[in-house]
Order: C-alpha cells, then structure tokens, then sequence
C-alpha cells in the first residue's frame, strides 16, 4: 500500500496478542452488541503479535485497508470498516481511514488472529479517533469486532464476564492472574498438516449451535461451575485438577459443535490423534500429566507442566501429520506502541 499522505496527524499504532480459550465463548445472547451466553477465560499468549496502526485522514474517499502487506477485500474489509465506522460514531468524527496490519505470526496457522487482529485495531482506533479508553471500556470495544478480542487487551489469565445487562455495561473483560503467575505451565501448540481454512466465522458458525444443538442448553447451564473450578485450579496452581477440567471442557465446545446443524467438525485425523495420545500419556503415567485443548480449528494446544515436557514433546511431536510444534506461555496483553519522536 502507498504511503499515507502527510496531514493533521491523528495516527495510532498498538500491538495485541492472541489467547487461547480455556472456558470457551461460544454463542451470543444479543448479536448487535456481541453479548455472550456465558463467561469465558483464556490465557494470553507470549510470542505472537498484531501491530496495528490507524491514521484518520480528511482528503480519503474511503477506509483503506492492509493485512499482512495486502489490500484486505470482501469479508475482511468488510468488517474493519464495520468496525471503524462504530469507532467514528462514538468519536463524532467521519474521516476515513488507513489501516495497516500485520502478525507475526502467519494467519493461515490457525492462530486466533480474529482476538489479536480486532483487539489491535480497537486499541488503534480508538486512540487515532481521540477517545482515551480504560482496558475495560477497550475490552468492550473489541468484543464488538470479535467477541475473543475483549481477552487479547489483558496480559495473563483473562476472564471475559458475560454480565446480565440488557445494555451490556456489565460485559468486559477482566485480567484475573499475571502473566507470571505459574512459571511451570507452558502450552504446546501442534500445528497439524492440511488444517482446512474456516469457511464461516466462529461469530456466524456459533449462532447455529445457539439454534440447533441440542446440547447447546445444558452447556450454558454446566459453564459457570467448570469455569469457578478452571480459575480456583489455576489459582491454587493445582495441575491435577486442571487438567481434567480444561478436557472436560473442550469436549462440551466439541461435542456442541458436532450436533449443530449442519456439523462443525474442525478437527483432523491428526487433531482426534493428538487429542486420543494426551489422554493415552494421561492413562500411561496414572496422573493428569497434560491437557488439550483446541478452538474452531483443527491445530491443538496442550498444557503441561516443564518436567513433563520433554515426555509430552517426544509422544505428540511424532504422531503423523504434525507439522510442527511452537511452545508458548502466558504472556503480557495489549499495548500502545508510542509514536516515534520527531527528528
Ligand atoms: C472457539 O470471537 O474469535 O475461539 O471473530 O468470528 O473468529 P470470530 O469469533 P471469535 O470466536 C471465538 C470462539 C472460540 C472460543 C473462544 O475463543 O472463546
């Protein structure tokens, strides 16, 4: 994309991570102002970005648009402008603008570049507009481009609370324990081959489950228990209570998925392999050795513990159809990135 041309300057730049569910967000009370049915928590991810940068400029006819170095089209463009264009009207302002982002890690991996991607964009545009945010108003904002966004503005262990308000002032995210909070826990992350690209965003895919699973009902009713025992495990740094609960989990999202109609299958061979070892390692050892977990996609995440790594590295690592492995750990959350001095 051409360079912006130089004018009144109301340009933003902030960076924000990817997180991983461990309480899955997954159905909307109300679609207008993405209002879940229940409250999620997630772990912010250390190594991966989205860098975002806005600039509102007076002589542009319309949004301009880059992800990852090319001019976004359809669906994509779509939704940043959406997304701009809430952000114009709380401001009062009707400048287009130009958007640059890009990860750094690549988008086809499967890695929620839905959370990173709005969150970034969220904390760029609403500084380039002039609003001056709280993180909890900025988790609020996020949500509306990607409900999992309102987790990536918040470093840690983030619980994104579904409320009750009609009007949703009760909806935000929360960060609830540190990025450091538990040195041990790292997160395997196993990139399976020929994951296929999602065809209908979660935002859309999760409303059908909302209409048609039957099992979609009883999920709601189940969640805010199994999320107080994930968050009192993690607090206590309780692995063997963890561990069970975080599957347990996965399988409720999975097995929703799998009786909407029609069907969301994310997963793989590899995936179901992967997912068929971790609970073999569990069995092998006689303890909650690991956990997996995994969003709408096909590559898996699995928590263990340091000691128990090289283990779980050399039993999952060799499954056929695992492309690679990147380990990861809780990280910080979102941050503007200051502009550079004038020289
Ligand atoms: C399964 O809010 O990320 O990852 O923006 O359409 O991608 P899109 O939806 P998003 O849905 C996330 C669903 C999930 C679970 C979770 O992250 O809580």
């Amino acid at each position: 994309m051409a360079r912006p041309p130089a004018g009144p300057v109301r340009e933003a730049s902030y960076e924000a991570p990817p997180n991983i569910a461990l309480v899955k967000y997954w159905g909307v009370r109300d679609p207008e102002r993405v209002l879940p049915f229940n409250s999620s928590l997630s772990v912010t991810l250390d190594r991966f970005r989205s860098r975002t940068t806005v600039r509102f400029d007076p002589g542009l006819a319309e949004d301009r648009v880059a992800l990852n170095g090319a001019a976004a089209v359809g669906g994509p463009y779509d939704g940043v402008v959406r997304f701009l264009d809430r952000v114009r009207a709380r401001a009062g302002i009707a400048d287009r603008a130009w958007v640059r982002s890009d990860n750094n890690f690549p988008t086809a991996s499967g890695l929620a570049s839905s959370a990173s991607g709005f969150a970034a964009l969220a904390g760029a545009a609403s500084r380039a507009a002039g609003l001056a945010l709280s993180d909890r108003a900025l988790s609020q904002l996020a949500r509306l481009g990607s409900g999992s966004a309102s987790r990536s503005i918040f470093g840690g262990f983030v619980e994104w609370r579904a409320g009750r308000r009609p009007d949703g002032r009760d909806c935000y995210a929360v960060p609830v324990l540190p990025p450091d909070h538990w040195p041990e826990l790292v997160d395997l992350v196993l990139f399976v081959q020929g994951a296929p690209v999602k065809e209908v965003r979660s935002a859309a895919a999760m409303q059908w489950s909302v209409a048609t699973s039957p099992r979609y009902r009883q999920r709601v009713r189940e969640v805010p228990r199994r999320l107080a025992r994930i968050r009192a495990a993690l607090r206590a740094r309780d692995a063997a209570r963890l561990f069970p609960a975080v599957m347990e989990e996965c399988d409720s999202f999975r097995e929703v998925c799998e009786t909407t109609r029609p069907s969301l299958d994310y997963l793989t061979d590899t995936s179901r392999a992967i997912l068929e070892e971790v609970r073999a390692i569990d069995r092998d050892a006689g303890r909650p050795v690991a956990a997996y977990t995994h969003d709408a996609g096909a590559h898996v995440h699995v928590f263990t513990l340091r000691p128990d790594l090289p283990t779980v590295r050399r039993r999952l690592g060799r499954l056929p159809g695992v492309a690679g492995t990147q380990l990861v750990r809780p990280g910080p959350g979102g941050r503007p990135i200051p502009r550079p001095s004038p020289r």
